[in-house]
């Protein structure tokens, strides 16, 4: 069943090019219309006018991301919540937000919960970008978008986050045609880059054996901290996630620009510091970040792209993903950090698919 692989996270980190393609075929096939979403979307998405995201975990980070898509190319606003709290608190509900809740399994008892709650909140609309056909969130809800990933096993998520990306993107275009915002030279702008994507995902695997090398630098720490800016925010939180998981070091992630405010503090020649860095608008801002690491003695460990134009120097380790790849970046950027998770925790051998104290699919409080 693993094949060639050790591990079912090592097997379905490789699976991504596949996934992917698999539920990109979906969105172009549909061309970013409704019915991608479901029968009645044709009838409820020309309603929406803000989108509310739910989720825990990895799949909330999907919907941190989905942020920036959802504003910057739908211009609807968007707000993105950890389901396990937004169940408790007496939430303010627009019935004209679509609430959008993200979950591999489809069964998380917190995000379902939280569903519910929308809905005696006054919400009426929901949709669920879920991974298992006929699990209990999509059934609750009226739209649906399933991704294609196939099972995942691992418990570490990997090519269920990716699949969700696309599912996400594919409804901030998908608003965004039908508000007007996305033209067809635009639209087909998208549909290009959704092309590429599956490449670009398996150029980034192929950097295993230099990202494996690293992994050596982090097995024997205590702590890592993960910057990014923008889309790759997210990215570096799913990073931080994937080590804290498997491998048990502390790790966290900031926004690159809020060290100053506190975790710079953190830093000497005892942290190594990932940082995600590639060639778009804030690059400059993350550099200058980078250089406050740097003095104050921080190892930075930097996941830059062809275009990014890093040197390697005493303290800075830079790998490069291929081209930068636009606004799809994001999704190219998470296989680094699931690789380099995975690697630190062979390195310092935990069990890397039942990680302790976790289960798949959390059906309790
Ligand atoms: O099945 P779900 O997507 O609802 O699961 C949510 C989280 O439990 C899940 O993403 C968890 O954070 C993963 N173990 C992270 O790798």
């Amino acid at each position: 069943e693993l094949g060639p692989y050790s591990h079912f996270m090592q097997k379905e980190i490789h699976e991504q090019p596949k996934a992917l393609s698999d539920t990109i075929e979906a969105v172009l096939e549909n061309g970013f219309a409704a019915g991608l979403f479901g029968a009645r979307a044709a009838e409820l998405l020309p309603q929406v006018e803000g989108v509310k995201i739910l989720a825990c975990g990895t799949s909330y980070y999907a919907g941190l991301t989905a942020k920036y898509w959802i504003e910057s190319i739908a211009g609807i606003s968007c707000d993105v919540e950890i389901a396990s709290e937004y169940r408790y608190r007496a939430a303010f509900a627009n019935p004209k937000h679509l609430v959008v809740t993200i979950s591999q399994s489809g069964e998380t008892l917190d995000t379902m919960e939280a569903l519910k709650y929308a809905k005696e909140l006054g919400h009426t609309m929901a949709l669920s970008i879920c991974n298992v056909r006929e699990s209990a969130i999509p059934r609750a809800s009226e739209l649906v978008f399933y991704t294609r990933a196939g099972a995942e096993i691992g418990v570490a998520s990997t090519k269920a986050f990716t699949t969700q990306l696309v599912g996400l993107f594919a409804l901030a275009v998908t608003l965004g045609k039908q508000r007007g915002r996305v033209d067809a030279a635009a639209e087909h702008g998208y549909q290009e880059a959704l092309r590429q994507l599956p490449g670009s995902v398996q150029h980034a695997l192929n950097l295993e054996p230099q990202i494996k090398a690293w992994s050596d630098k982090f097995a024997a720490k205590q702590n890592a901290l993960f910057l990014g800016r923008g889309l790759h925010y997210p990215i570096a939180l799913e990073g931080a996630l994937k080590l804290k998981e498997i491998s048990y070091i502390h790790a966290e992630a900031y926004p690159a620009g809020e060290l100053k405010h506190g975790p710079l503090a953190l830093v000497d020649e005892s942290m190594p510091v990932v940082v995600i860095a590639p060639n778009d608008a804030l690059l400059e801002k993350v550099k200058s970040n980078m250089q406050e690491v740097r003095a104050r003695g921080g190892e930075l460990f930097v996941f830059a792209d062809l275009d990014s134009h890093f040197s390697e120097s005493d303290g800075v380790h830079v790998i490069r993903t291929p081209r930068h790849v636009g606004v799809l970046s994001a999704i190219v950027h998470t296989i680094p950090v699931q690789l380099l998770a995975y690697h630190v925790a062979l390195a310092r051998g935990t069990d890397v698919d039942k990680p302790r104290n976790l289960a798949k699919s959390v059906t309790v409080e």
